[in-house]
């Protein structure tokens, strides 16, 4: 919806006047390449999309947080003194989280009504998840420090962890920092290079001449993903374990450099884990070279890292399924895709492509036909936008 719109639909719920409205968005994300590498203190490379969350917010006079969508019929009703009674709500769960995280750090919840509309489509791998999260912390950090009468900037990185131990506590995914640092920090048309173990990072800038980025998604209706995304994160931990006692100084998989790994691999004797680590290794090699390949505006390089990755994910971390590899493999089909790999946990979702501008429509014609005769539905497309991080919207 346009803002207009979002503030209009406040009024018709909530009442009142446009006067007192504040504004609040952060964005979901596209990961260019190194996935499932955050949670094990390796690299990734996500840029923030244009797609968003956006808040229309009003101070309350009590302890009441009212939460309503633009896209859903459920109201929620939060009362902030009782946070911990509200860890079942379907919708607004992770708005609770969030509530529940900020009170454990200190900060004042002001009561508020609240209207979310959300442009990044739910559950297809964008993390709209993250989007919602950072633009309630924001909110109500921002609404805290009037409170306190504190006049510092809102700290962007700390409504990420804020976001991610959400995530934990509440939703019950043991998700990496990715999605949440992507919808905070992002900066229009600059790509994170962030490094997972302590967070510094860098802003790549988009240098693409030509070449568009093209994200497809599954349409895939995501079942047990949440299980299976933890269960890839425990046999992670399990494989450090045992790589641990020939190097006990590692502390995470992202410590380990590809030779480390192929000089003591062998002590895992497990398949499946020394599957796991291996992708995880190379993985995080990957997103070096696919760094250096664009600053070099070596972008067919890069293409072939995006494959290799798509590859790996496939055959060794095995999180790709039917539906993103049928969508890879049609799109390196295409005369002028130079790269195509699935983005996000997996397990459905979407893929993320790199398609010279003039081969974009014959991309989606081809792509959807044989998309759609093979798997039975449609998929969609959006040619992204490259847009900026967590803000009030003045
Ligand atoms: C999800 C998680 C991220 C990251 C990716 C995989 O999006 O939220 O933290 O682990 O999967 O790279």
């Amino acid at each position: 919806m346009e803002l207009q719109q979002i503030k209009d639909k406040f009024i018709e719920i909530y009442g009142g006047t446009e006067e007192d409205l504040r504004v609040f968005a952060s964005p979901g994300r596209v990961n260019l390449i190194g996935e499932h590498t955050d949670y094990n203190g390796g690299f990734v490379f996500p840029a923030a999309l244009t797609m968003k969350t956006t808040i229309v917010a009003r101070k309350r006079q009590d302890k009441i947080v009212n939460m309503a969508a633009t896209d859903l019929p459920d109201r929620v009703s939060i009362n902030t003194e009782d946070i911990n009674a509200y860890k079942d709500l379907w919708w607004g769960n992770y708005q609770a989280g969030i509530i529940a995280e900020m009170q454990k750090g200190g900060y004042e919840i002001v009561g508020c009504d609240m209207l979310y509309d959300d442009t990044t489509p739910h559950g297809g791998g964008l993390s709209s998840s993250a989007a919602i999260e950072v633009a309630t912390a924001l909110t109500f950090a921002v609404f805290s420090n009037e409170a306190k009468n504190i006049d510092t900037p809102v700290d962007m990185v700390e409504m990420a962890k804020i976001s991610q131990m959400a995530e934990h506590n509440y939703v019950g995914v043991n998700c990496g920092i990715m999605d949440q640092f992507a919808s905070a920090m992002g900066k229009e048309n600059k790509i994170i290079f962030l490094n997972c173990k302590d967070l510094s990072y860098d802003l790549v800038p988009v240098k693409m001449d030509g070449y568009k980025i093209v994200v497809t998604n599954t349409n895939k209706k995501r079942g047990l993903a949440d299980s299976k995304y933890n269960e890839r994160r425990s046999q992670c931990e399990a494989g450090l374990e045992i790589l641990k006692t020939a190097m006990p100084d590692k502390t995470c998989l992202g410590d380990i450099t590809v030779e480390e790994f192929e000089q003591h691999k062998d002590l895992i004797k497990d398949e499946i884990i020394k599957n796991r680590v291996q992708h995880v290794i190379y993985e995080d090699d990957r997103v070096l070279k696919s760094v250096d390949a664009l600053k070099n505006n070596d972008i067919l390089a890069f293409g072939q890292y995006m494959i290799q990755s798509h590859n790996s994910l496939r055959d060794l971390y095995e999180v790709t399924g039917v539906e993103l590899d049928t969508l890879v493999e049609e799109a390196l089909k295409v005369d002028g895709v130079i790269g195509s790999r699935m983005t996000g946990a997996g397990f459905g979702g979407c893929t993320v492509s790199i398609i010279r501008e003039d081969a974009i429509d014959n991309y989606i014609n081809s792509c959807k036909k044989a998309y759609t005769e093979k798997i039975g539905y449609e998929p969609s497309f959006y040619i992204t936008e490259i847009g900026n991080g967590g803000q009030e919207i003045l």
